[in-house]
């Protein structure tokens, strides 16, 4: 995996490449990935909105990360409030940077660039801690987040569209190094 590089992604212009990694990465079906595109587009419309992306060197998309600012006045936001203000940790939703989503292709999972994404799209922003949900199961998900020093805040945060459980973690920034 030397040939991918990790940088700044035009996520506007590569929205589909990159929800193909997220379908491949997380399951997404066609339906999914529409709602998906109209959510992504608004949201590079944001303050504060970062994308990084890994490509080969043939310029393949096999990794995304991209995140904002929270804003209390967003919808994850409204949705997973009520969770952490009954936990005493609804502070987190402020100065934190919220990632939205990370994917990297299964072919390329367990070689860092997971890491490398999460670590560098938090590394530069002004917020002191970073903030996001992940599905409510002991998944390598999980594991990979606690690896870098996120906590669980709260748990089970049910989403109005969403199937299953998820799990808010935060952690302060820098993110944990190896
Ligand atoms: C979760 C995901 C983004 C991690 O990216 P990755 O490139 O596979 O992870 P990395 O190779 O950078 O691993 C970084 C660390 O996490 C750990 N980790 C990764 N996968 C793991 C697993 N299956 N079990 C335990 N630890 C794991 C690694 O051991 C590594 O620790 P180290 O740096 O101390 O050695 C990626 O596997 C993925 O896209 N999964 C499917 C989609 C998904 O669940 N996305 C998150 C939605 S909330």
């Amino acid at each position: 995996m030397d040939d991918v590089a990790v940088g700044p992604l035009d996520l506007a212009s590569r929205v589909d490449d990159a929800l193909a990694v997220q379908a491949l990465a997380f399951g997404l079906t066609d339906e999914e990935i529409a709602v998906r595109r109209q959510i992504v587009l608004r949201h590079l419309t944001l303050p504060g909105v970062r994308a990084l992306g890994a490509t080969t060197a043939d310029d393949r998309l096999v990794g995304f990360v991209y995140g904002m600012p929270n804003d209390r006045a967003h919808w994850w936001s409204t949705v997973v409030e009520p969770y952490l203000r009954r936990r005493g940790h609804d502070g987190w939703l402020d100065d934190s940077f919220v990632i939205v989503e990370l994917h990297v292709l299964p072919a390329y999972q367990g070689v860092g660039i997971g890491r490398r994404l999460i670590t560098e799209i938090t590394d530069p922003v002004p917020q002191p801690r970073s903030i996001l949900s992940a599905l409510d199961l002991d998944s390598p998900a999980r594991r990979f987040y606690r690896g870098l020093g996120y906590r669980d805040l709260a748990h089970p945060v049910h989403f109005p569209s969403a199937r299953t459980p998820y799990t808010v973690m935060g952690a302060t920034l820098p993110l944990r190094r190896r």
